[in-house]
């Protein structure tokens, strides 16, 4: 049997930190408030010349130096991003021709949080189905410029980074299962309300920003990661036990704590990055597990369930030996 098997991790955070205490100086909002709300102490913002691709690019490096793997083995790249360079190119190719990749698929996948999850659950049903030997599969976002920076109940929440993954076609079990979801019912909870084809209003050129209601978010995602991480578990008659780490999407410390609770999930076995890093919707897992994977808390061979939500809404989760 073929599995798709993580053979390299990496990640990126642009340089410049904006602490909470930072934010004091612009609106009105407080360390206290911030941390007790949400977990996060501090958020990394991309520079004026960094967009989605070069963080994106340099997670992808790091990854593929990792699996010791060059642009010559890879023939899939997916990029889980609501934060692409352009309309068209994706980001994805944009990558692709910065790492000299030539010939394979390569393409965006927008699912907001979920963005790379849904990314793995793709790039796993290609090499499985012998579509691609070597994959990456990259969550990308510079959400600092979907960022209202007057509005405190969402610019204290998110962060920019990357992470990615080298997945690899392998006869050892790797990733063991995979579910996405979506239901677009709650589109109006979190959204950009301008784009490019929708509402796009001359007054507001340049301003498409991030609105959420908050609190109506906050209890669909602690539901959800309950479901989807006891969907994926009944799939394989599993048992929480099973579990080594849970690797949540990492939205707000509140959010994982409530979600480990109702999973009965010991907290000294959840991996929480959201004080350093802030929400990176799609980038937060990869970067999670990479610095978890850093430290020394996630090994080989450890068994890992990732659970994911957001805008849309969507959701999705993943199993995997490690
Ligand atoms: N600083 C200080 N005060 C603030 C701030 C801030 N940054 N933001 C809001 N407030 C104020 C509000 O104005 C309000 O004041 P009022 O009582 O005078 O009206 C008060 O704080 C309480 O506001 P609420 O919105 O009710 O605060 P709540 O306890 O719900 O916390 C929060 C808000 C942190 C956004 C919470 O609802 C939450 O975590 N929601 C989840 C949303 C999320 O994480 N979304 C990320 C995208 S989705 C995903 O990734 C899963």
């Amino acid at each position: 049997m073929t599995y798709s098997r993580i053979a390299g991790i990496g990640s990126y955070l642009p340089k410049n930190v904006v602490s909470n205490k930072d934010l004091e100086k612009t609106m009105d909002t407080s360390d206290e408030w911030i941390r007790e709300r949400t977990g996060i102490k501090r958020r990394h913002i991309a520079a004026d010349d960094e967009y989605t691709s070069t963080i994106g690019l340099e997670a992808a490096r790091r990854a593929m130096q990792d699996a010791g793997v060059g642009p010559e083995d890879i023939d899939l790249i997916i990029v889980g991003t609501c934060t692409p360079d352009k309309v068209f190119p994706s980001t994805a190719c944009i990558v692709q021709r910065q790492l000299g990749v030539n010939g394979g698929g390569a393409m965006d996948v927008n699912a907001a949080c979920s963005g790379f999850i849904y990314g793995l659950d793709i790039a796993n049903r290609f090499i499985k189905t012998g579509g691609a030997k070597t994959a990456l599969v990259i969550g990308a976002e510079t959400l600092s410029r979907i960022t209202n920076w007057e509005d405190r109940g969402t610019a204290v929440l998110f962060g920019d980074g990357a992470g990615c993954v080298v997945l690899q076609a392998s006869e050892e079990p790797g990733i063991l299962a995979t579910h996405i979801h979506a239901n677009g019912e709650y589109e109006e909870l979190l959204h950009v309300r301008s784009g490019i084809s929708v509402a796009y209003d001359k007054t507001q050129a340049g301003e498409a920003f991030i609105e959420m209601n908050g609190n109506a978010v906050f209890k669909r995602a602690v539901a959800t990661f309950d479901n989807i991480a006891r969907e994926t578990l009944a799939d394989l008659d599993g048992e929480l036990g099973d579990i080594d780490w849970f690797v949540p999407h990492q939205a707000n410390m509140r959010i994982i704590k409530a979600a480990a609770k109702k999973l009965g999930m010991p907290m000294e076995r959840v991996i929480a990055t959201v004080d350093e890093h802030a929400n990176t919707s799609g980038a937060s897992i990869p970067l999670a597990l990479d610095q978890a994977i850093r430290e020394g808390r996630i090994k080989r061979g450890d068994t890992l369930m990732f659970a994911a939500f957001g805008a849309g809404f969507t959701w999705g989760s993943a199993m995997l030996k490690y």
